[in-house]
């Protein structure tokens, strides 16, 4: 049932032409609250083109239109304000729900087209930080919702498994380390080398030059360098393989960067070839001066190879691999310079997906007021959080619903839910500081709240003996009902919105908007009376549920039909 276009329809007939229908369309204005009516007309700008006054003009239209579709039309001042058949609305959308369920929103606008998400990316012999966790919740959820529109994404975890900052661990490793430390506790331990070789080299620069030489070695495929590599890499991605399994998130690909060192003899003939590489100080680089952008360094005067030197073999690999229709980053916004320079030089190089290539970038995350960050040492183990963030709602659980028959398993996905949605609800370019408790509250704009108003849905089905609600019929008169079953036909404008700003949080603010509605609905509403509207009214929450659990899905959190 769309609203907007019938408004459009009955306005362009009485404005005879003088409007066209897009132009109708692009001034509707949605009311605040549903007593101002459902959709508006303002007529202001209609003034200069009718020679007459707004009021006159809302007026006269209102005269002329053909109102049989709705409850009624009122003109107040220069608006005029329509108000829907709620009968009629409500049964339209409630059926479009049950009839489609989890596919309702769906939409084919992708026509199956290929996107490469570059996503997570976490450098091995690193902990994954929660800057990691960003790339990887919005990177999921976006592929989720890529999906939802038609779209055929590749996840694509582009590992830091390459850079001179192997070099520098190698080197720490040879000097301090030990084999069992390092097999009992991997990345803690490797994190300690690192961190002492970032403490070291201050007095001692020698360290640096040794560390350069290790990863030439390793670059030229010394035995003894690559078996370490190979060592700490496999370490390390068994640790952030626990963390996308509680998380749930799972890849298409692990290409990370040591995937392109064959590629990168490529690059470099295509970029010779091409004219593009100019000598600078010993090393290569391509000059981006009409780019405004400062030149990239591909080559270091010892011929090692650099982070895009890896990335331009990246993204002609995916150009050719996937023919990509779109091809995205879902990288810190700190990295937002380096992007531009990534596009410029692949435009240079003629990459015809180069003007494809999105950064999607998003800001910092601080943790309880805390920075991260690993020189220093002070760091935030995402694998920490998780687990506190699951404590917790044990704990709430525990209290709030102690005979929960699988409690470990509903405080696993209200905690990492939390988390997630935590994340997920802010725009993305926005800083976050991520206050745990705050975002474990079941009430407020939280994933538990979302989950619990799911659960809460759930469990009002299960009351009515989980009668098979049909798709017929499923008028709600009830005037509290009305703002959910609005919001229940947002959702495939939403679904479309989230797609358009690749931005999960259009969806989180609609769940929470969704549950706000609903839980309005059920305070002030006796939804399991036995009288002739019954079926209806289960109609409508099993509609909520339906488009809750949806929601959530598509940021990737869990929906516990009890909790
Ligand atoms: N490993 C990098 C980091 O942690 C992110 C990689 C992003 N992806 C890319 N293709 N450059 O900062």
């Amino acid at each position: 049932m769309d609203y907007k276009q019938t408004v459009t329809a009955v306005l362009a007939t009485a404005l005879d032409g003088q409007l066209t229908a897009d132009e109708i369309s692009a001034k509707l204005e949605r009311p605040k609250t549903s007593d101002k009516g459902d959709m508006a007309f303002p007529t202001f700008t209609l003034a200069k083109l009718l020679h007459k006054a707004p009021q006159q003009i809302a007026q006269d239209l209102a005269d002329k239109l053909d109102t049989t579709a709705f409850e009624k039309v009122e003109v107040v001042g220069p608006y005029l304000n329509f108000f829907f058949d709620k009968g009629v609305y409500s049964e339209a959308t409630l059926n479009t729900v049950l009839t489609a369920g989890a596919s309702y929103g769906q939409n084919e606008d992708g026509n199956g087209g290929n996107v490469p998400i570059d996503m997570s990316s976490p450098n091995i012999a690193k902990p994954m930080s929660m800057g990691h966790l960003r790339s990887t919740v919005i990177g999921n959820s976006i592929a989720e919702i890529l999906t939802k529109n038609g779209y055929h994404p590749i996840k694509d975890n582009h590992l830091g498994d390459w850079g001179t900052q192997f070099g520098k661990l190698i080197t720490a490793y040879k000097l301090w380390g030990n084999e069992e430390d390092v097999k009992r506790d991997p990345i803690n331990k490797l994190v300690e080398y690192y961190v002492r070789f970032h403490k070291e080299d201050v007095d001692k620069p020698e360290l640096d030059d040794v560390a350069r030489e290790w990863f030439k070695k390793l670059e030229d495929g010394d035995p003894e360098a690559h078996h370490l590599w190979e060592w700490f890499r496999k370490a390390s991605l068994q640790e952030f393989n626990d963390v996308y399994d509680e998380l749930g998130v799972k890849f298409d690909t692990y290409n990370g960067e040591a995937f392109y060192n064959d590629k990168l003899g490529e690059v470099v003939q295509i970029l010779k070839d091409k004219n593009l590489l100019v000598e600078s100080q010993g090393a290569q680089v391509v000059d981006l001066s009409k780019y405004d952008l400062n030149p990239a360094l591909i080559l270091k005067s010892d011929g090692a190879s650099l982070y895009i030197t890896r990335d331009i073999a990246t993204a002609l690999y995916r150009d050719r691999t996937y023919k990509p229709a779109k091809n995205l980053y879902v990288v810190g916004s700190e990295q937002t310079y380096y992007f531009k320079q990534l596009k410029a030089v692949l435009k240079e190089m003629g990459v015809p997906s180069a003007d494809d290539l999105q950064h999607v970038p998003f800001g910092l995350i601080t943790v309880d007021g805390k920075k991260l960050s690993t020189r220093s040492g002070r760091i935030i183990l995402l694998a920490k959080v998780l687990e506190e963030s699951i404590k917790l709602a044990g704990e709430e659980i525990n209290e709030k619903n102690p005979d929960l028959a699988n409690k470990q398993e509903v405080a696993k996905q209200v905690g990492v839910g939390a988390i997630v949605f935590g994340d997920l609800k802010n725009e993305r370019t926005n800083n976050i500081d991520f206050v745990l408790a705050d975002q474990l509250k079941f009430e407020g704009e939280t994933g538990p709240y979302v989950q619990y108003s799911h659960a809460r849905a759930e469990s009002i089905l299960r009351k009515a003996g989980n009668i098979d609600v049909t798709a017929a019929g499923n008028q709600v008169a009830d005037p509290e009902a009305w703002d959910t079953i609005k919001t229940l036909a947002d959702f495939p404008a939403m679904v479309k919105m989230a797609c358009n700003e690749l931005e999960p949080s259009v969806i989180a603010k609609y769940a929470i908007r969704l549950a706000k509605t609903f839980n309005k609905y059920y305070a002030h509403s006796k939804i399991l009376t036995e009288d002739d509207e019954l079926p209806a009214r289960l109609a409508l929450v099993k509609s909520v549920s339906t488009v809750l659990k949806e929601s959530l899905r598509l940021l990737g959190v869990q929906a516990p039909d009890e909790m």
